[in-house]
Parts: C-alpha cells; structure tokens; sequence
C-alpha cells in the first residue's frame, strides 16, 4: 500500500476513535513507521520506531499515550533530559506544549508531517518536522522554534530530535579518531549513565567523533543481521549527541547543536530552525542501516551524488610546497599516460607579497605566485588541456595567516575576542575568517567566484579548512550576540555555499578539512566528496574507510594510492594492497609518478582501467560489510553490489600476516541466490591464476560459502611480501 493511501486510512481510523486523546499520527518510509500521538490540546508523544506497521497494528496502538514526549522539554519535567530548555523574558525557565494542529504535504520524494505545539500560557511556538522519504528508509526530524513572546526568548538547550530506544542488549556503534586516524569504529553495550559524543571544534566536526551513530537492538552488532537504528546529524558545527539510560525501560537518545557556550537569545518573532536528524531502521544489520544512508545521501543529500567521480592525481604529498610550471605539467603528463582524468594542484601556488612557500604565510592572498607559475593558471589550463586532462585547484578562502596582505588590509575580519591578542594555529600564524560578518562572506564566496569567472575550465576545487576556532569571539557581532558566534559561522558557511552552488552546481567541490574534518552530511549537500584522512597508509586506511563507511558512500570517499614507504606511517606496503585498498572508494593518487618505476606506473595504468569498469558499482552501489578488520580476524572484507545484482565486486585484504595463519573463507552478500556469477580477478599480480577464475558459481553457493582466497601472492621469490590483498570482480551470466 502506499504511503498517500496508508495516510487516509489513517485518518480514517482517528475519525472513527475520534476524541482528543487518539488523534495518532503516522509517519512512514517504504519499511518503516514512526507513530506519534498528537491530541489537539496534549502532548506530542512518540509510540513508536521501527518495522512498518500495518493497518492493524495501527489501530491496535489507539489510544495508547506512549512512551514519551516526542520533543521533552524543561520546566515541569525537571528529574529527565530534556531537548529544549528556555528562558522567557520574565525569568521563568518552564514550557509546557501542547499540539496545535497537525499539518502535511505530500511532495514527489517525500512526505512533510508538521506538528505545531503551542505553549500553554506563553506565545511561544514549536514546530516538531519530519520528512519521510517515499523511496528510502529515512526520516529526517528537525524542529523550528518561533518566538512570539514580546521580548527575546534564551534558547539554553536545542536538540534537533528525540528518540527513545527500548532497553535490552543494546549496542551502539560510533566513530572515534584524530587527526590522521579519523574514522575509528568504536562498538560498546549502553549501560546505565549518560553517553555523551560532542564536538567543540567549531569550524570542523569530524575529526575526533563523528555526528552519526548506529544502535544495535538485539545484542553485539553484526553487519547483515538484527534490527539496527541509525542516526546522522546533519551539521557542519559543535554537535552533542546524548544517550541518557537511568532508571526506566528506554535507552532516551537527544541529538542537536552543542549548546555549550552558545546560548541563543530569540528574537520577538524570530524563528530557529534546528539541523536536521536523518533516523532510519533496518533489520538487515549495520550495512543494512548504511545502505539506506548511503542511498538517501547519493539521491538527496551529496552534491551530483548521481554523477561518476574523475580519477585524479593530487599534488600534495608527490611536490608538497614545491610548486612550479614544469612539476604541474609533468603530474599531468603522468596521470594522464595512466589513464587518469584530473590533475589537483594543492598547497603552495599562491601569494604575492607573501609567496606560501611554507605553512605560515599567505591564506586570503589568493592570487598567482608568477615566481613558480610565469604562465599564471592560464598555462595550467593548456598543460591539462593538451594532456586531455582537467584541472582542480586547492584553496582555503575561511583562513587567513598574519603573515598576509588580507590581514593586513582587513584585521577586523578574524575570529578574537576583543581586548585579546589572536590565538595563531597552523604555522604559528594562521586566523580563523570571521564567517557571521557578510562581508566576510563576499569575500570567501569571491575566492571561488574570481578562480571560476577568470577560469571556466576549473574543473574541481579542494576546499581545506586547517584550524579550529579558538579565541571566542566575533568583531562583527554585538556584545549580546556573542554566544551566537558558533552558531553564525556555520550559517555564514551555508550562505557562502548556497550561493557557490547556485552558480557552480556542476563544479566538483572536495571538503578536506585537515584530513577527515568535514565528514558530515550537514557540509555534503555543497560538496561532492570528502578527503577521509591525511593518513593515506593502505592499512590504516581499511580500518579508517571501514568505519566511514558506516554513513557515507564510497563514491563520497576520497581514497588515493600514495607512496612506500607512507609519509605518515612510514610503513611499506606493496603497491598492489595500496591500489586494491584505495580502489573500494573514489580513487585516485597521491604520489609523485616521476619516482615510480616503468613496472609501477603499469601497475597503476591497468587498475585505472579496471578501476573505470568497475567505478559505477563501486560508486553507485550497495554496499556489504563482511569481515570486520576490527574483529582481529587476520583479514578485512567488503563487497558492492549493483541494485540490480548483476555486478558485484569483491574485496579481500589481509590485516596481518603469520605462515599457517587459518583465514576464515569470507561468506559473501547481497547477490541474487538465484543467479549465477562468472569470477574474474582485477589487478592480478600472481603468476598463475586463482583457482575460481573463469568459473562460475550460483549467488546461493557464494553467499554460503564464499571462495577460497590464497593467504599469498604466487609471485617470483623477490616479489614476495607480506600484504596479500584481492580484488574480484563477479557479472552475472545466463
Ligand atoms: C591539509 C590537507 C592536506 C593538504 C594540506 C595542504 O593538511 O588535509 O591534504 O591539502 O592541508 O597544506
């Protein structure tokens, strides 16, 4: 049944009950349902989230009150956590909703529910949204606050969305790094005691914990069984995630904006609209969970998430700072002998009173440096141009150094406090643009606007961000809007991106922020992929790309093969495994092919090619989690699918190496049972193929009991090493 129908018969049902007390409220995605009571008059509360509910079980809820308030708020409820606390002009610290009425919409995609709650004694005003997706199980939940009270209202607390989760063995799954480890998987049972996962960074949000969690409901997490809760919030700010477990039968999960030094103070008839929450539920494990994220982000959230990512070579870590016109055109030329599609020129190409040289000197200054580059960008475009190639180009305009001409010109423009000296970051000099002042956000948008109005054929722009805010304070904000700082950079940041999209909706924009800082679909909307780490180190990288993965496609992903020994690990690994680990995300290099040898660079040669057979499974497929490279198994393995199950490709990586170790043999997913798969090997290095090359096997028998993987590479004596790594590639056959 659909969902317009579902919704009819719906209202058909509270008709017949009718009453104040049975007025239910569905709301629902092709799987899933999540039930609200919503009395005119009473309390908003939630009586469900989960499986898809039927008519039948629909009626059976009638009635019921449920579990909670939907959207808890402080005051008379004092003993609970709440998700919105205020202060009304008067000094009282209590609200007291109650439903309004109930509104929805009915788009192409989606499906609005609005339920507005009303203050029982002040005019003040609540908005309690959620849109469910006709196509893919996720609600996205978010509230918007209006004041309607004659003076301003404090906003102490303001979570975007509630959610209680029934106690049991409840598991939850989040990410944890730092910086060159970002995207650690952290699985742990909730126990009673506050969980909380925050950040304070202010510009960046992703490099120590992530904004997203999974809940496993039915005991230790496994990735294609048991019933799984997910939430990501979609925000590019401070976030506080909380999951408060005392003394009843829920688990009660708040997420929103960290309020932490930023109290807001609500203008008479000001609205606040909250980011969102996107929830979804699956009974198909973890990856069950992160294919619904990774389907609602390519369609709805990811900037071109439809569109087929270019292989590339970036320049930082094959030239760093050492930039000049003969290095850039000789990247090209090799990248391009590869059968690569883009060269990205990174750090060090700008600055002319100051040339950036190093770290310390030059943001904001985004002009040539005609020492290293005589023929300007002009002449990069012709190098690209007559490689057949395209150009991108790093910036990054939120930064400013003291060593610069902009902060000589424009020292009101940085993140202080007044009657403060400035905090320095990178280089000892580097300042934080203040983003909540317009004409700061001229300029940060001018920085990309200039680069693309003087050179149309910019094909792809990385966008770094390497400094948190520190030094609390706005020089463009008034003295009683100083709290709102975090809040207005990160509007500021929308406002500079709305307007760069709507200008340049096919550029193609990379989020690098220090590595691994920006990954959150708060940012994804303007941008089209994020760097996952400034680690590059394959192995390091199948731990840090397992946990990412949780929430964010692999065609999100940039992923890029880099030199032995690794420049953060030092670690040397054969550049097989550094291919087939950079291969199962948006691929690329990183390296400077000038170093690699003729047998390296037609290593890399022929991956490309078959990297572009595969790209459209990799990139725009579901994704199937199989053996954990957390769970110390000696192995890590994965898998894409096409929806239409005709393609799949296969990873197999070995996280460690003993001689008579005992593998597991990896049991497959997400294949038809029914169909039967041909077996070839990509970037095959053995001297002998594996033995179920060619052959042909039924999705049944694989997804029962997988192949049988060599532990090593069948290659001359002074070939061998010791990471063995696989890459297969399944079609299909009548
Ligand atoms: C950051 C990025 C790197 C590189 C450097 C350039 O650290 O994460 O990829 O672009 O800046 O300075």
């Amino acid at each position: 049944m659909n969902l317009k129908k579902r919704m009819k018969t719906f209202v058909g049902l509270c008709l017949l009950s009718g009453g104040l007390f049975a007025q239910n409220v569905c709301v629902s995605t092709p799987n899933t349902s999540l039930l609200l009571s919503a009395p005119e008059g009473g309390e908003l509360r939630i009586l469900y989230y989960g499986q898809k509910l039927t008519d039948a079980d629909l009626r059976t809820f009638e009635g019921e009150r449920g579990i909670d308030a939907a959207y808890p708020v402080y005051g008379l409820t004092c003993i609970t956590e709440t998700a919105l606390s205020v202060q009304h002009a008067d000094g009282n610290m209590t609200l007291q909703m109650a439903v309004e009425n109930v509104a929805t919409t009915d788009a192409d995609n989606a499906t609005e529910t609005t339920v507005r709650l009303k203050d029982k004694v002040y005019p003040f005003y609540i908005n309690v949204c959620y849109r469910a997706y006709k196509d893919v199980d996720i609600i996205e939940a978010w509230t918007e606050i209006t004041n309607g009270e004659k003076k301003p209202v404090t906003l102490n607390q303001f979570a975007s969305a509630y959610l209680p989760i029934r106690r049991g063995e409840v598991w939850l799954s989040h990410l944890h790094g730092s910086w060159a480890n970002e995207g650690r998987l952290v699985q742990e049972p909730l126990v009673s005691g506050m969980k909380v996962i925050k950040n304070k960074d202010g510009a960046r949000n992703s490099h120590t914990d992530h904004a997203e969690v999974m809940f496993s409901l039915d005991g230790q997490p496994r990735e294609n069984q048991g019933r799984v809760i997910g939430a990501a919030l979609c925000y590019g700010g401070n976030y506080k995630l909380r999951i408060d477990t005392h003394d009843d039968e829920y688990h009660h999960f708040f997420a929103g904006i960290n309020e932490d030094n930023s109290a807001y103070h609500l203008e008479k008839g000001e609205t606040f609209v909250t980011p969102q929450l996107a929830l979804t539920y699956s009974d198909e494990g973890l990856s069950g969970a992160s294919r619904n994220f990774h389907r609602w982000g390519r369609e709805y959230k990811l900037a071109n998430g439809d569109k087929l990512r270019k292989i590339l070579l970036n320049s930082w870590e094959g030239v760093y700072f050492d930039i000049n016109q003969e290095g850039m055109d000789q990247m090209m030329a090799d990248i391009a002998s590869m059968g690569g599609e883009l060269f990205v020129m990174d750090d060090g190409w700008f600055g002319d009173k100051y040339p950036r040289n190093k770290d310390n000197s030059s943001l904001g200054d985004w002009v040539v440096d005609q020492r290293k580059l005589p023929e300007g960008i002009e002449g990069l475009l012709a190098d690209a141009k007559k490689h057949g190639i395209e150009f991108g180009i790093w910036i990054e305009p939120e930064m400013t150094n003291t060593v610069s001409e902009l902060y000589e010109q424009h020292p009101e423009w940085i993140i202080k406090a007044p009657q403060r000296e400035p905090v320095l970051g990178r280089g000892g000099t580097q300042l934080v643009l203040d983003l909540s002042n317009p004409e700061v956000q001229d300029f940060v948008f001018g920085v990309v606007d200039n680069l693309m109005t003087k050179y149309p054929e910019i094909d792809y722009i990385k966008w770094d961000a390497n400094m948190p805010i520190s030094n609390h304070g706005s020089q463009y904000l008034p003295a009683d809007k100083q709290s709102h700082l975090y809040i207005e950079y990160h509007r500021g940041f929308a406002k500079v991106c709305d307007r760069i999209r709507a200008k340049y909706p096919d550029l193609t924009i990379q989020a690098c922020a220090s590595g691994g800082g920006r990954a959150n679909w708060g940012i994804l909307p303007w941008f089209d992929e994020f760097w996952v780490s400034d680690d590059t180190d394959a192995l390091q990288r199948v731990y840090m790309q397992w946990g990412t993965s949780y929430f964010f496609p692999a065609i999100a992903m940039a992923s890029h093969i880099s030199a032995a020994p690794n420049h953060q690990t030092f670690r040397t690994i054969p550049l097989k495994y550094r291919i087939d680990v950079a291969m199962s995300g948006r691929l690329g290099m990183e390296i400077q092919p000038k170093n690699m040898t003729d047998e390296e660079k037609a290593l890399c040669k022929n991956a490309i090619a078959e990297y572009k057979q595969i790209r459209p499974i990799v990139q725009l497929g579901d994704l199937y989690r199989l053996v954990s490279p957390y769970d110390k198994l000696g192995l890590a393995s994965l898998m894409y699918v096409t929806p239409e199950k005709d393609k799949a490709v296969f990873y197999w990586w070995k996280t460690e190496h003993f001689v008579n170790q005992h593998l597991p043999r990896v049991v497959m997913a997400g294949l038809d049972p029914d169909k039967l798969y041909k077996v070839h090997e990509l970037n095959r290095i053995d001297n002998v193929p594996l033995s179920c090359e060619g052959k042909v096997y039924s999705g049944a028998y694989l997804m029962a009991n997988g192949l049988e993987i060599p532990y090593n590479h069948i290659v001359d004596y002074h070939k061998q090493n010791d990471y063995a790594s696989r890459v297969l590639y399944l079609e299909a056959v009548k």
